[in-house]
């Protein structure tokens, strides 16, 4: 899967899955662009892929906003030309588990970066691709908690499924023009993600992914007994954005182990 000299935007690419997907893109040998919105870790992110003799550049951005958005393009076009594949990664999570507890000013930061930075980053991406006829591919990453939820995250978890619709309505505007959007699901991944969650369960830092999969492992519903690892979603978003994929658009692919919840 070569992504020779392609333009590549990843956003939420300074922190564990989407580093791991920039990574993966480097190292085919694109131009990735690291679109975050902490500075620090986007910075060192670039630094990590050009000491592999990779080629990458970070562009301050929080998907929320839409200057960021217009901002991004701007500058990334700049840089490395026409966009050939976007991954809208950036994604958060509520503070509070139980749908009861969460404020409407949570959930509607949550939404504004999950489904509205996921559409305006997607949008921005699918016009630069029109405006410049190519052919490219886009890929969102929605979670196992969109299709199952466990009566947790009610904002991420709804905010996520609308990812998913979102991606099968662009897929369907932008086939006559050859571009493909697609959506990885990825399952239980140890990351940065859950430590909202470890706070409010009062659990030691980067234990909750772990303490998760014990659980569904002993229940019965997790297939492959372990968790992911951020570069096995890379694999999978690497691969529908790929030539491999050609025959492939308005799909929602779930990398989750064959994780199953029904409690
Ligand atoms: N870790 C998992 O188990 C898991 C499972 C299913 C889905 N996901 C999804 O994978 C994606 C990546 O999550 P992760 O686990 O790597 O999380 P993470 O917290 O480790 O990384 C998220 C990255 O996004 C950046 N970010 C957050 N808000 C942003 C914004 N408004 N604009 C730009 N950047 C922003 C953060 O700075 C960070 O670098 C998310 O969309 C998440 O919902 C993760």
């Amino acid at each position: 899967m070569g992504f020779n000299n392609m333009h590549i935007i990843v956003t939420g690419a300074g922190a564990g899955i989407g580093r791991a997907i920039a990574h993966r893109f480097a190292a085919a040998g694109a131009n990735v662009i690291i679109a975050n919105r902490n500075r620090e870790n986007g910075e060192s992110v670039v630094q990590e892929i050009q000491e592999k003799g990779g080629s990458a550049l970070y562009i301050q951005t929080d998907v929320s906003q839409e200057q960021d958005i217009t901002n991004l393009l701007q500058k990334a076009t700049e840089a490395f030309g026409p966009v050939h594949v976007a991954i809208s990664n950036a994604g958060i999570t509520e503070s509070a588990s139980s749908a009861l507890d969460i404020t409407s000013q949570e959930w509607d930061q949550v939404y504004a970066v999950n489904t509205r930075g996921s559409f305006l980053f997607c949008r921005a991406c699918a016009q630069n691709m029109m405006e410049n006829s190519v052919q490219g591919a886009i890929v969102t990453i929605s979670t196992l908690m969109a299709r199952d939820g466990k009566g947790m995250s009610g904002a991420y978890a709804s905010s996520k499924a609308a990812v998913i619709m979102f991606t099968k309505t662009l897929a369907k505007s932008l086939a006559p023009m050859g571009i493909r959007v697609n959506c990885v699901s990825p399952g239980i991944v140890a990351t940065d993600i859950y430590s909202k969650v470890e706070t409010e369960m009062m659990m030691e830092k980067g234990t909750f992914a772990d303490w998760l999969v014990e659980e569904s492992i002993k229940s019965g519903q997790l297939l492959i007994p372990r968790r992911g690892e951020p570069e096995e979603i890379a694999s999978a978003v690497a691969f529908l954005a790929s030539e491999e994929a050609s025959y492939i658009t308005a799909q929602n692919l779930s990398v989750d182990g064959g994780l199953d919840w029904c409690w």
